[in-house]
């Protein structure tokens, strides 16, 4: 038989361990091991049954799929919601989940869906508020508030919607499982019994999930698995603009980003968010340098600024929003190593306007140009984009879906780009001057020694390469 022992899970990243500890071995967090009791060996598993095997191939028609009606988050999704499916959408508390998913349960409504909102986290009166602040009391969607997952199964299964949303997961509840609401037995449990009903009745059911760093409450982390698409929604507090992320997608493509803006009336679809991103900017200043990156499949321009400063400090700060801070080291050793600027002894902080976070390797080149300008105290040539990876060697690597990066690039009005030499050598020679499209004109940087000679204006305009 099996025997119920101990097992101390990981509330961040679900991993288990035999015995307590103050850090969890896998993800380095710390206080996150909660107990658990299960069994911990399966029981007898009994003989089985012969699977029947099929070959790779064979003509499987495409997921069919509900549009919202709400471009932004139909692209997200892959091109609408598939049914049967299971979403996570993760994201800070307050950053705005449940405005975003009653407006979608009120779009999907409107699109002809049955649609359910269940939440355990607010009572019905103040959701009915919300739906009347956002414009949405007479949208065709059901609501309950509740938190016991045996009424709420038993709802289901009488209502079969075609869409459940459960907002949050961290506050359902199942009797028959031990722990307390939010911890990872009931995360788990919970997810498990909503994700087989989806795949049962055929309902997409979504699940909101708090993101958060404590370990009592469980991160939505151990339901990804679970789930076929994982939702980010994402934004700095103070910033009006939000963004949904698909960083899982069994059905689309992930990296897929949409683009909100928040307003009085609940979230606003930006529709074209570089013309959002840039619009802040000012006149051209030191240290700001305009990225022309893709998010997903759309091209997006966005703003990275940076300031260098002199520092009383032994350690001068390095901080950055938006951007991934070894990345910005990396940057930093390869200007000295490879083009002889040395920052040591400088503060620099860098940000990505607009409150987006960028992961792309092409912005690279993008920072590099933000921070030699920033050294130089003199703004980039005027109405210039810059894209391009840098790699340890300080050579610029091509970037991927050049065209649509300058084609973005020219239709907000820009006239100039700092850009990467083409990717193969026979190209790389013929593009040694710079290149012209119609209406842009595209400045080939072979390294970051050619960017800082151009930037920093020493020794003039660059040597051309002959290799
Ligand atoms: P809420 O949707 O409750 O966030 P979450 O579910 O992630 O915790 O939103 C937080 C607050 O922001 C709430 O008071 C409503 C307000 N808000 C707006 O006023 N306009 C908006 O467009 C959004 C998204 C939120
Ligand atoms: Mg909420």
């Amino acid at each position: 038989m099996a025997r119920s022992a101990p097992v101390f899970t990981c509330a961040e990243c679900g991993a288990t361990h035999a015995k307590w500890a103050g850090r969890c071995d896998a993800c380095g967090a710390w206080n996150s091991l909660v107990e658990e009791t299960g069994p911990t060996t399966p029981a007898s598993l009994g003989p089985g049954r012969r699977l029947p095997l099929s070959d790779l191939e064979g003509e499987e028609p495409a997921p069919p799929r509900l549009p919202s009606g709400v471009g932004e988050l139909d692209r997200v999704m892959g091109g609408g919601l598939v049914p049967a499916s299971a979403l996570l959408v993760g994201g800070d508390p307050g950053i705005g989940k449940s405005t975003l998913l009653l407006q979608a349960a009120a779009a999907f409504g409107r699109a002809g869906a049955s649609a359910l909102y269940v939440s355990g986290e607010e009572a019905a009166s103040q959701i009915r508020m919300r739906a009347s602040r956002l414009g949405l009391a007479k949208a065709p969607v059901k609501l309950a508030a509740a938190t016991d997952l045996r009424d709420i199964l038993a709802t289901l299964e009488a209502e079969r919607p075609d869409l459940a949303i459960l907002d949050s997961i961290q506050t359902l509840w199942l009797s028959s499982v031990g722990s307390a609401p939010g911890s990872v037995a009931q995360v788990r449990a919970a997810a498990h019994e909503l994700v087989s009903f989806a795949k049962r009745r055929g309902t997409s059911v979504v699940l909101v999930g708090h993101v958060t760093k404590e370990g009592q409450i469980a991160g939505p982390r151990v339901v990804e698995h679970m789930v076929d698409t994982v939702l980010y929604f994402e934004g700095e507090r103070g910033h009006p603009f939000r963004i949904l992320r698909a960083v899982k997608n069994r059905f689309g493509p992930a990296d897929e980003i949409g683009v909100f803006e928040m307003t009085g009336r609940g979230l606003a679809q930006v529709e074209n968010p570089s013309a959002l991103f840039l619009s802040e900017r000012g006149r051209e200043t030191p240290g700001a340098a305009v990225f022309a990156g893709i998010e997903g499949t759309r091209p997006v321009l966005v703003e990275i600024q940076a300031l260098v400063a002199p520092s009383p400090m032994s350690t001068p700060r390095r901080a950055v929003v938006g951007w991934d801070s070894g990345r910005l080291a990396m940057i930093l050793a390869v200007l000295e190593a490879r083009a002889g600027v040395s920052l040591a002894g400088r503060e620099v902080y860098l940000n990505v306007a607009g409150g987006l976070r960028v992961a792309e390797p092409a912005a690279d080149l993008a920072v590099a140009a933000a921070l030699l300008s920033a050294l130089a105290e003199t703004p980039l040539p005027a109405e210039t984009v810059v894209f391009g990876e840098i790699s340890l060697s300080g050579a610029v690597r091509p970037a991927p879906q050049a065209d649509a990066r300058l084609r973005e690039a020219e239709r907000l009005g820009f006239t100039g780009a700092l850009a990467p030499p083409p990717a193969s050598s026979a190209a790389r020679r013929r593009a040694s001057t710079p290149e012209e499209k119609p209406g842009i004109k595209a400045t080939r940087i072979e390294d970051v020694a050619a960017l800082a000679a151009r930037l920093l204006g020493e020794g003039g305009a660059p040597a051309p390469r002959t290799d």
